[in-house]
């Protein structure tokens, strides 16, 4: 038994690779968060059925999705990286979680409003709609005291704190009251091509989107061709210069360097400076990662052994939670 604060945190594996966004505000956040907490890194394919997928194709971005967070730095013996729909209690819970969940409140997730107005309302499905009562499910089942997640996911969190104190206060103490975790810089990544938008796994264009997998001449190329404006100015304004703006979070969050310090830096230096020298600094940051990528999907049954391990750990966590809420909430217990 390990004395240090619970840690969840996850990913969906609903493209063929994470991308830049999910790289600057997560996986770096758990990197540096890793070896303070006793941290659970899910791949959330349960989550990933929300929207519809090709089913082969859903088993390999689940496997390429591990490997992306193990070349990232997750150590699977440190950590556990696990897949969620490894560990029954996930849909158990969030099956409670639905039960005390008013119509309403899910309504108002502006993640679900984007997700249905895209699809079409009558195409969006139930799925989505519980997908936020699935996540708060993950949290919970592990008395998780800190999510590291970027800025659009804070909604989700801020619901399952409520769910956490609502069921805790009907049934009794049951649940740990989460704490969400984001960066300061860099929380949100949006789009190179449109950066209105947060860069996201069902962009429509591509070269908009970085991913991590890419050859590395892709994405210098991408982020060359990253919109601006027709001013020469570089600084940080998100309203009026956010093409501008994004290109500097990524730097800072890449980078480590603040802001502040980034604009001093640049000051009198032009777009292609600007842009030029974040290509290198991504390609560098990346490259190790995507190779390293590939040489663990290279060796598929190790990668499946060490996910089935980490399953076993998690469940014995996740078991006793659902006993407990099962029980609480008055369902009669197989002995
Ligand atoms: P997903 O797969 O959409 O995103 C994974 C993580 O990447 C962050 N992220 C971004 N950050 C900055 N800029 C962007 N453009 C950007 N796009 C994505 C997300 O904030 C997230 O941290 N619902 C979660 C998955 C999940 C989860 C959980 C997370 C399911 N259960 C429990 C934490 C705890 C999601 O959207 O994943």
């Amino acid at each position: 038994m390990t004395s240090k604060p619970r840690l969840f945190s996850g990913m969906q594996p609903s493209a063929r690779s994470l991308h830049l966004g999910n790289f600057a505000s997560a996986l770096t956040q758990w990197n540096q968060m890793q070896s303070e907490y006793d941290a659970y890194f899910c791949i959330v394919d349960l989550h990933a059925l929300t929207v519809p997928q090709d089913p082969e194709q859903l088993r390999e971005s689940t496997r390429r999705t591990a490997a992306q967070y193990i070349a990232a730095g997750i150590d699977p013996k440190a950590s556990t990286l696990f897949v969620q729909s490894h560990v029954d209690a996930h849909p158990k819970l969030a099956w409670i979680l639905n039960t005390i969940t008013g119509f309403g409140e899910a309504s108002r997730m502006t993640q679900f409003k984007d997700k249905a107005a895209k699809q079409g309302k009558d195409s969006a499905s139930v799925g989505l709609f519980a997908y936020p009562m699935l996540m708060a499910a993950d949290i919970l089942l592990y008395q998780t005291r800190a999510v590291p997640v970027g800025d659009d996911q804070k909604q989700h969190v801020e619901l399952t704190r409520d769910l956490a104190e609502r069921f805790n206060s009907r049934f009794g103490r049951t649940f740990e009251v989460p704490e969400v975790m984001t960066l300061k810089e860099g929380a949100r990544i949006y789009d190179l091509q449109d950066p209105a938008s947060k860069m996201s796994k069902s962009s429509t264009s591509d070269a908009g989107v970085v991913w991590i997998l890419d050859d590395p001449a892709v994405t210098a190329k991408k982020i060359r061709s990253a919109v601006t404006d027709n001013d020469r100015e570089i600084r940080f304004d998100r309203a009026k210069k956010p093409g501008v703006s994004n290109l500097l979070s990524i730097n800072s969050a890449l980078s480590g360097k603040g802001i502040s310090q980034l604009e001093e830096e640049y000051a009198g230096k032009g777009y292609g400076d600007l842009k030029g020298e974040l290509a290198e600094l991504v390609v560098e940051t990346l490259t190790p990662i995507r190779n390293r990528t590939l040489e663990l999907l290279a060796d598929p049954a190790e990668l499946d052994r060490v996910l089935a391990g980490n399953a076993d750990r998690a469940s014995e966590i996740a078991d006793a939670t659902v006993r407990d809420a099962y029980e609480k909430v008055g369902l009669l217990l197989k002995p």
